[in-house]
């Protein structure tokens, strides 16, 4: 069996209510139909409208980019996973190094969030990545591997095997500075080797791992065809329906 190949788009905190359908609307009329995920994360206020949109494209599937760790009660201005799973998401991000850098976000809070999330059926996308100071210290494996270690490698096989994972150096992000296909199939080589420590070869084989930072139509290729790369986390690129298609063709 073949790993799932998906590429995913983080709209993060753009577009307004319109602007988003318009964009759904041009992404389905570029698609063409193929084996390979496209998963499209956007704000919450667009999941209804695009859950719309997509529901009879097969391979297009909807995700969120955050919810709370608890399943309900008085946590004014959070949204939970049940509210994510009524309106049609499938997949929900967790552990964006944004999320981790402005709200606090630490170890332990994401693997409560991955334990949440997989508990009522939805499908995270876990990201992990070094800062640039890290990288420069050459310390990225031990720092990925705490953040594997922590909110991951608690889970029984049966709940690991629902996620994917999103390799995200934090220098790359937004930066148009890309990983080197080198350095991303480095790293995902290096989860994939933990995931078999872990959990067996067999289920590190069938891991999804992707890589996000800077991925562009003019890169996506080369670093796709990494044989540790299964497919990208996509910011800036996601927000035009012309650079993504792009990207999703890449395979
Ligand atoms: P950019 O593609 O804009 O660098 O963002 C990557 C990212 O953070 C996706 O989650």
């Amino acid at each position: 069996m073949r790993r799932t190949q998906i590429v995913a788009g983080n709209w993060k905190m753009n577009k307004t209510y319109q602007e988003g359908r318009d964009l759904v609307k041009a992404i389905v009329e570029k698609l063409q139909p193929s084996d390979n995920k496209v998963v499209l994360c956007t704000p919450f206020i667009h999941l209804n409208s695009v859950a719309a949109s997509i529901k009879d494209i097969s391979n297009l599937h909807l995700g969120a980019q955050n919810c709370h760790q608890e399943m309900r009660g008085a946590y004014t201005g959070e949204v939970s996973a049940a509210m994510l799973q009524s309106v049609g998401a499938e997949y929900v991000i967790i552990g964006h190094s944004e999320r981790r850098k402005y709200f606090s976000e630490s170890d332990e809070l994401l693997a409560q969030k991955v334990k949440t999330v997989l508990g009522i059926g939805l499908l995270p996308i876990f990201c992990c990545g070094e800062e640039l100071a890290i990288r420069e210290e050459g310390t990225q494996n031990q720092l990925v591997k705490k953040q594997l270690e922590a909110a991951l490698f608690g889970l029984e096989e049966e709940d690991f095997a629902k996620v994917v994972i999103a390799y995200e150096p934090v220098w790359a992000i937004g930066t148009g500075k890309t990983a080197t296909p080198e350095q991303a199939q480095e790293m995902h080589a290096y989860i994939r080797a933990l995931i078999s420590e872990k959990y067996g070869e067999k289920r590190a084989d069938l891991t999804t791992i992707l890589y996000g930072g800077s991925a562009k139509p003019n890169n996506a290729k080369e670093l796709f065809s990494q044989p540790d790369v299964d497919g990208g986390l996509i910011g800036g690129a996601s927000l035009k329906a012309d650079d993504f298609v792009a990207i999703v063709n890449s395979f």
